[in-house]
């Protein structure tokens, strides 16, 4: 029995909180633990990995509540050890242990490359512990990618890091100072997820279009639009004051750069621009929007908001409602300000909870119904899906538009990791039906 078991790779559960680039992150991990085969049921598992965020406090608190209810597991299986990677790992590191004793090992965002031996440590009876900014790129001592296939939109991590310090932002202390990848490997790595079956790529930063490395954001656009059987190309998030000209150009001279781009802005008052550290106003944003559709008219925008920063009146809030307006946004996030330990706003007076809460439903009653507004008028309308995997219902895909909206299409004849013209005949809340054209 006791040799069949060792025998058997071990079993690795993940499970990612927060942002997509802890998603791209987890992937990576998963791929550099070797001897282990992932599974979805904790139950099963002789390591648990919680890829943690640290961005709101909600998001900190859900992380020792679910290590409570991981804890038993360790009485079950006594090969079982527990992981905390992520931005809860960087910014709480031994006090997670102390918190929860039946955690072995934390491991920083920048550290992923140690991991390997710091699982051979707590096999050893040790527990681990890494929260460094080591002088060395992470992505470059990771191991390669697997050679296993894959779905046909994937993550690429491009730039991490942030220098703007917001100051209701967590990010510049867990994820450390802006540093880009070198753009010859992540061509190269591109060139390997499309042999895996890969068709589209989001590139991914805390600011990408800050992305440096021997090019900028986008030179790597149409770098990697030269790269045979990748079609679609997405980047994600940019900051309003690194959208300089020639990204702006690369919208309109590069088939493959999808008309999507995520631009938060988070308030629409330069009174508390100003106090949020933004360095830009609510004219400026607009500005730079106007610029980017005049040459991409279509362009589908996003954006992220907070509601209740310190010191928010009433006409600052109103001011946010009247950017929602003017911009008229496909997709947008909004959320409540939530103190932050250790940055400049913790500080400051707070605005009433329930006030803050009441802004909160205001604002995505109004996000919602530009949303709907958007997906209504594209009934009728011919748009390119590609596909990711099949649907609910017999006969029916799933897949992308180019606008990022979910695209179910009925009777489909398309294959995963096609992407096929369709007309769009139903629009729902969160997804569109289509046909084949
Ligand atoms: N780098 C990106 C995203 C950062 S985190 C950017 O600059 O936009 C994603 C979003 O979380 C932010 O855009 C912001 O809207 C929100 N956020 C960050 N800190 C927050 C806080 N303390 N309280 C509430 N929302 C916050
Ligand atoms: Fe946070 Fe601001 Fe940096 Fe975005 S730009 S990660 S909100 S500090
Ligand atoms: Fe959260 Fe860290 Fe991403 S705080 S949003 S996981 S960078």
């Amino acid at each position: 029995m006791s040799e069949t078991k060792t025998d058997t790779p071990k079993k690795l559960f993940i499970k990612t909180y927060g942002c997509q680039m802890n998603v791209y992150d987890s992937e990576r991990m998963a791929e550099s633990l070797e001897g282990y085969v992932q599974t979805d049921r904790p139950e099963d598992a002789d390591m648990i990995l919680l890829n943690t965020c640290h961005i709101r406090e909600k998001a900190a608190e859900k992380v020792y509540s679910e290590l409570g209810r991981m804890k038993p597991l360790k009485e079950l299986n006594p090969n079982l050890k527990i992981g905390v990677a992520g931005c809860v790992a960087q910014a709480e590191g031994a006090e997670i242990m102390r918190r929860q004793p039946a955690v072995d090992l934390v491991v920083g965002p920048q550290s992923y490359h140690r991991l390997p031996q710091m699982e051979a440590q707590v096999r050893a009876g040790r527990s681990a512990l890494d929260t460094d900014f080591p002088e060395e790129d992470k992505f470059a001592h990771l191991k390669g990618r697997s050679k296993a296939r894959r779905a046909p939109a994937a993550f690429l991590t491009v730039q991490e890091g942030c220098d703007k310090f917001c100051a209701f932002c967590v990010v510049p202390y867990t994820r450390g100072a802006e540093v880009s990848r070198p753009a010859d490997r992540v061509v190269r790595e591109a060139r390997d997820l499309v042999e895996r079956g890969v068709r589209e790529v989001t590139l991914l930063g805390q600011n990408v279009n800050a992305y440096h490395g021997g090019m900028t954001l986008a030179e790597l656009i149409r770098a990697l639009a030269k790269v045979d059987g990748l079609e679609r190309i997405r980047y994600t998030t940019s900051h309003p004051n690194d959208m300089d000209d020639d990204l702006i150009a690369a919208h309109a001279d590069t088939d493959k750069l999808m008309p999507y781009l995520h631009l938060p802005v988070q308030s629409g008052s330069d009174r508390i621009l100003k106090r949020m550290n933004r360095s830009h106003t609510a004219e400026s944003y607009l500005r730079l929007i106007e610029r980017i559709r005049e040459v991409r008219p279509d362009i589908m925008m996003s954006g992220d908001f907070i509601v209740g920063f310190p010191e928010e009146t009433e006409a600052d809030f109103q001011a946010t409602l009247d950017l929602v307006e003017a911009v008229n946004y496909g997709y947008a996030y909004s959320f409540k300000y939530s103190t932050r330990p250790g940055t400049p706003a913790a500080e400051r007076p707070q605005v009433d909870a329930a006030e803050a809460d009441e802004r909160l439903q205001r604002l995505q009653a109004l996000i919602t119904r530009q949303q709907r507004a958007i997906q209504e008028s594209m009934v009728g309308r011919d748009l390119s899906v590609l596909v990711e995997k099949a649907g609910r219902n017999a006969g029916q895909m799933l897949g992308k538009s180019e606008y990022l909206h979910a695209v179910h299409i009925d009777n489909a004849k398309a294959q995963i990791g096609d992407v096929v013209p369709v007309r769009i005949t139903r629009a729902m809340t969160n997804s569109l039906t289509a046909v084949e054209i």
